[in-house]
């Protein structure tokens, strides 16, 4: 066990036999010929969406969206922010939003708003992880591949204090090291 964990909650293979679930919903979940938008939220994405676009079959295009995400006693300050906007032009295309966990629901539910006036044909949010226990608004995402308890997770792209995405499982923090 890593010194720097309490434990592991979800190890590297499961991870990995999930994703090619997840890969599958989407090759599954649209018609061939339309035009599918994966739409990753960095920077917690990277892990997750790249292994997830290797194993998607179909055809796909790419984007990415930086989004600062207010946490904890910060979020009275605002809502989430778009730093970086997609290039691409979604009109009449299907979109899927690629983040790592849903935790509130403010950040997904933002850029969900914020893309909206595009014309996308259609919108959908996948996440590796789902962390419903805090969720301040209702928001579902359309596919997630975990359920996980409310702790404090890092690895597989999530960070504290942006250390930790490197980690190729899910872990929660010792205490004291946040
Ligand atoms: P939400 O707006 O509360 O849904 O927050 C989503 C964002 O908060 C995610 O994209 C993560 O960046 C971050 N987040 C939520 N829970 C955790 C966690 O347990 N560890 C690390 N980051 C987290
Ligand atoms: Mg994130």
């Amino acid at each position: 066990m890593d010194k720097r964990f309490k434990s592991i909650i979800i190890p590297k293979w499961k991870i990995n036999s999930a994703v090619k679930k997840a890969a599958k919903w989407v090759d599954n979940n649209y018609p061939a010929n339309e035009d599918v938008v994966l739409i990753g939220l960095l920077k917690g994405c990277i892990p997750f969406y790249a292994k997830l676009m290797s194993y998607i079959k179909r055809d796909i295009e790419t984007d990415f969206m930086v989004v600062s995400s207010y946490r904890g006693a910060d979020r009275a300050q605002g809502l989430p922010n778009i730093v970086t906007d997609i290039k691409t032009d979604i009109k009449d295309k299907h979109i899927i939003l690629v983040e790592d966990i849903i935790d509130s629901g403010y950040t997904v539910k933002y850029v969900m708003e914020f893309l909206k006036q595009r014309g996308y044909k259609s919108a959908k949010v996948v996440s590796l992880l789902n962390k419903t226990e805090k969720r301040k608004i209702q928001f579902e995402p359309d596919y997630y591949c975990f359920l996980v308890p409310d702790k404090f997770l890092v690895g597989f792209g999530l960070d504290y204090q942006e250390k930790f995405r490197n980690v190729p499982y899910i872990a929660e923090l010792k205490r004291g090291d946040k």
